[in-house]
């Protein structure tokens, strides 16, 4: 799928978001498609943003309209029941950023620049990138990037773990297409299910995660193992595990 219109560096007005969200709805639903790529057309940008002269006309109930639209289309690509690959081909910006981390996994052109301006246009990020970028990279760096609001390198993107991997701009597409023929490859329904296992953790709080942890914790302690494995230290010898 590609964020087609590169003489705004692809900047989601709520036309396209409208169009995005339709085809998602559509995607989600074909069987025959197993996974997705999204990019941006051109070489400049995947998208540079939301579209600032729209946004620059909005009330506040319309702006809660068109940020609701725009959390809506990442939704789509957070739970489509299949993975969803970002190919970022350039400038990857604000709404831009936050589309490309409701994709399961971001591939990154040398030349593409990643970054939350929100702040210099006064406003906060609108699309889910203070939730899912803190989830992503933590808290000090998502703090870091959406409160300077400076654009980052790819190659500084893939330290901090934004991006899966970085390629040259004229691999991209063919790394992102390769990626999801192996994808292809594995089970429909295995790919489905990890995805939605992978999602949960995002959607446990932390009380309930530590709850499930203790009880895991002391679920063990009814198991051989355990009592080997304890016993096996105190009598200072290697523990022979039965995996029961
Ligand atoms: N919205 C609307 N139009 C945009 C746009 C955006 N986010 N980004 C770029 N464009 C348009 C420009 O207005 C320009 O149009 P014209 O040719 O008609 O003037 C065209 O795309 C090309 O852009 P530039 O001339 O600015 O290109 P450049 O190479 O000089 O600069 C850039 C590139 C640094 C990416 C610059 O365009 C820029 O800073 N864009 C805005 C980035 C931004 O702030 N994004 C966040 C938006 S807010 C948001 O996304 C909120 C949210 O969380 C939901």
């Amino acid at each position: 799928m590609t964020l087609d219109r590169p003489e705004a560096l692809n900047a989601l007005s709520s036309e396209m978001l409208h169009e995005l969200r339709e085809v998602l709805q559509e995607v989600a639903r074909r069987e025959d498609l197993q996974v997705v790529i999204l990019t941006g057309a051109g070489d400049r940008a995947f998208a540079a943003g939301a579209d600032i002269q729209e946004m620059g006309k909005l009330g506040p109930l319309e702006t809660e309209r068109y940020a609701t639209l725009g959390h809506e289309v990442a939704r789509l690509l957070e739970r489509m029941g299949k993975p969803v690959i970002a190919a970022l081909n350039g400038y990857t910006l604000g709404g831009g950023t936050e589309l490309a981390l409701a994709c399961d996994i971001r591939l990154a052109s040398e030349t593409a620049q990643i970054g939350q301006p929100e702040v210099k246009l006064g406003i906060p990020p609108g699309f889910g990138g203070s939730q899912r970028l803190t989830r992503l990279v933590g808290r000090g760096r998502a703090s870091e990037l959406i409160f300077l609001g400076e654009p980052i390198g790819a190659a500084d993107a893939e330290r901090m773990g934004l991006v899966n991997r970085v390629v040259a701009p004229e691999r991209l597409l063919d790394e992102a297409k390769a990626w999801a023929r192996q994808m292809q490859e594995r089970g429909p329904l295995a790919l489905k299910l990890a995805k939605a296992a992978i999602h949960q953790t995002q959607e446990t709080g932390l009380s309930a995660g530590l709850d499930y942890e203790i009880k895991l914790f002391s679920l063990a302690f009814a198991t051989d193992d355990r009592e080997e494995g304890l016993r096996a230290f105190l009598e200072k010898r290697k523990p022979e595990f039965k995996g029961g």
